[in-house]
């Protein structure tokens, strides 16, 4: 039987959550991954010492393994350089929203004022912590991103030696920045890789599928493809795992996000199988994040077989994407 094997498989954008929802789907992401970025869109959002400590412990605390490691971000606001030389070995990246654009940012930034900005991004400079961003502005749903373009070149010409990643890139003005800036570099779910905007709202409305960014244009998926399949050195899969209870997603006022961590490999792999690329799947999923942030996480091997998984219907209060469908590939054991 065809069988495809992941060495350290990373997560480069994950919502793992807090309390009861932290116990359901942290042992999901670290029963596959090595490791992951764990945003920090808590409420309130994490943004002291203290509360990174503390939201580690807990992530730990829930995890079934302890072949996983978590790695952490702060929420972004303008910090000094003497708390960021505090807390620089606790995180590896900070993650800046800009204010009111998706699920608890309210506290994000209201206006890119680099000079405002100054202090705190020359410092993550020099301390080499990455800047991870939701590029998003407030104006029209389906141009936010490419919108936003014009915040990431100004960033990343202020800031030469700041890495800077778009995350979740859904548009091709996005893809086309990678080659255009050598201090940008993105990452890219596995859903935006599958889904159009006819997906989650050309027929029946498909709340599961419902999330920030939304999915684009044909012509923006193909160019996602493109650079994904080809593992271009500069994109690297962050999930977006996004979970939501069931009863708030299915609800005037469906909140964004989408549930992907228990079933991204297997996705990945039917995506990469279908357009012959499994072999750049490796560098896709850990080797390009390793190089990116410089982290090199504990070993693991996860072991895919092409064999029919059926995806349960609900994982704890949480509807996964593609709930009750066949995948082609399953995991078949983590070593
Ligand atoms: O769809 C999304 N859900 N996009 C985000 O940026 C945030 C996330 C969430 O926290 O639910
Ligand atoms: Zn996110």
């Amino acid at each position: 039987m065809k069988t495809m094997t992941l060495t350290m498989p990373l997560d480069m954008h994950v919502h793992l959550r807090d309390g009861e929802m932290l116990e359901t789907v942290a042992p999901l992401t670290s029963y596959s991954f090595s490791g992951a970025l764990v945003m920090p869109n808590l409420v309130p959002p994490v943004t002291t010492l203290d509360m990174v400590r503390g939201y580690k412990k807990r992530i730990q605390a829930a995890m079934e393994s302890d072949d996983f490691e978590p790695y952490m971000t702060l929420f972004y606001q303008n910090y000094s350089r003497s708390f960021l030389e505090e807390v620089k070995d606790h995180i590896i990246a900070i993650k800046l929203y800009p204010s009111g654009v998706t699920t608890n940012s309210e506290g994000g930034v209201a206006s890119f004022d680099i000079e405002a900005m100054r202090e705190t991004l020359e410092a993550m400079s020099d301390l080499g912590i990455i800047l991870s961003v939701h590029g998003e502005t407030n104006g029209f749903v389906m141009d936010r991103e490419a919108e936003f373009m014009s915040v990431y070149e100004m960033l990343a010409v202020h800031f030469p030696k700041l890495k800077i990643i778009m995350e979740h890139i859904t548009t091709r003005e996005a893809v086309k920045m990678l080659d255009q800036y050598e201090n940008l570099y993105a990452t890219i779910t596995v859903h935006h890789l599958m889904i159009t905007l006819d997906d989650v709202a050309g027929g029946m409305l498909r709340p599961h599928l419902f999330c920030k960014p939304i999915a684009k244009r044909p012509h923006d998926r193909e160019a996602l493809l493109k650079v994904a399949l080809s593992a271009h050195p500069k994109v690297m899969f962050g999930s977006d795992s996004a979970p939501h209870p069931k009863h708030t997603k299915e609800s005037c006022g469906c909140g964004a996000g989408v549930f992907t961590a228990p079933i991204a490999l297997q996705l990945l792999c039917e995506i990469f199988e279908a357009n012959d690329s499994l072999d750049n799947l490796q560098a896709f999923v850990s080797d390009n994040a390793q190089q990116i942030y410089g982290i090199c996480p504990d070993f693991k091997e996860v072991v895919l077989v092409k064999h029919d998984f059926v995806i349960p219907e609900m994982y704890g209060s949480v509807v996964p994407m593609r709930a009750g469908e066949t995948l082609t590939w399953s995991i078949e054991r983590v070593d």
